[in-house]
């Protein structure tokens, strides 16, 4: 039977700024079971990265949560007390943070780095041990047995990237979340690195949330993809269903966006702006872009349409068809 590691019902995450509330993520709800690679796909400014740092406990002010709920594998995580919450991050879950390269510390050599890691949560290696186990760190995500001994700036953005990802597994957490990993890289590198997540993802048997806006990418490292827009999940399935049936418009598009070399189709280019999200758009927030746009859009919030207990979509088309059938 699958298990689920994580679940998010209702969540809110806002900011407050002197114009009012930005709604970042807005009465958001999905579940990872263990071992998923989810993919978490959304144009710039959806709240992918507030999403992430809601399950790391990581909103700091104006950032607020003013309700909703996150349990990850069983613990209650916002209402994890501060002493807990040392713990719970690097071991429960850990992040290859979004801009890794910036994240690292410029003047301590890559393996005292990590060394800190291990001695911030209690684990003390003796030399011996602690060259073993950055051996082995290095080889998973494919680093020389070297790298340890160099500062930061001595490696490659490829290089630190995968750093991260060592770091990251490196507690053996339940959860690792990559936010945007390859978003610096070349296209070689990029999928490099993401090999790399598949090969720590196989050796640890993590649960992966991948988050970026590359759907091509995304697609082919993910078994399961979820489509964020203006701080909402619009749809969430199968990577196989929802590039074969998308449900939901701006899914639609954001596949179509992408290039064929087979059939040379065109591109499609998504029309206008995402919304603020101090001020969204009433009813489906969608709406004043898609092409499908009909009379409930502007005003009513779409229900959920639930396809089955790992799929939904938001989004009016759903009743207007099965008004067609009957
Ligand atoms: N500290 C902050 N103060 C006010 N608004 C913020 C703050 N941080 C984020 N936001 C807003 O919250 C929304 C979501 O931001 P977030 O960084 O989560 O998006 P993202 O999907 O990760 O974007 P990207 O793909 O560019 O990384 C955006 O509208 C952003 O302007
Ligand atoms: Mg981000």
């Amino acid at each position: 039977m699958s298990e689920d590691i994580l679940k998010i019902n209702n969540l809110f995450v806002n900011y407050k700024t002197r114009q009012g509330d930005v709604k970042a993520v807005n009465n958001l709800s999905f579940t990872l079971e263990k071992g998923d690679k989810f993919g978490l796909v959304g144009e710039s400014g959806s709240g992918k990265t507030t999403l992430a740092n809601a399950i790391l406990r990581m909103i700091k002010p104006p950032g607020y949560i003013p309700s909703g709920d996150i349990f990850l594998d069983g613990t209650d995580v916002l209402n994890l007390s501060d002493s807990d919450l040392r713990k719970f991050r690097s071991t429960s879950v850990a992040i290859v943070p979004q801009a890794a390269m910036n994240a690292l510390n410029p003047v301590r050599r890559v393996g005292q780095q990590m060394n800190d890691a291990f001695r911030d949560h209690g684990v003390k290696l003796s030399k011996s041990d602690l060259n073993y186990r950055l051996g082995e760190l290095m080889e998973t995500v494919g680093l020389r047995s070297d790298v340890p001994n160099l500062f930061p700036h001595e490696l490659s953005g490829g290089m630190k990237q995968r750093v991260s990802i060592a770091m990251a597994v490196s507690l053996n957490p339940t959860l690792i979340i990559a936010d945007e990993p390859t978003s610096a890289l070349d296209v070689v590198v990029q999928r490099q690195v993401i090999d790399t997540l598949d090969q720590v993802k196989e050796k640890y048997g993590a649960t992966i949330l991948l988050v970026g806006h590359d759907m091509g990418l995304m697609a082919q490292f993910s078994n399961r993809l979820g489509i964020m827009y203006a701080g909402e999940l619009v749809e969430v399935g199968s990577s196989d269903k929802i590039f074969s049936k998308p449900n939901h418009p701006y899914t639609e598009i954001l596949i179509s966006s992408l290039p064929d070399t087979k059939t040379k189709r065109k591109l499609v280019g998504i029309p206008g702006l995402p919304p603020t999200l101090l001020d969204p758009p009433t009813g489906c927030k969608f709406h004043p872009r898609c092409p499908k746009v009909f009379d409930p859009c502007s005003d009513l919030i779409p229900d959920k349409e639930i396809i089955d207990n790992k799929s939904f979509f938001s989004c009016h088309l759903a009743s207007k068809n099965r008004a067609k059938v009957k």
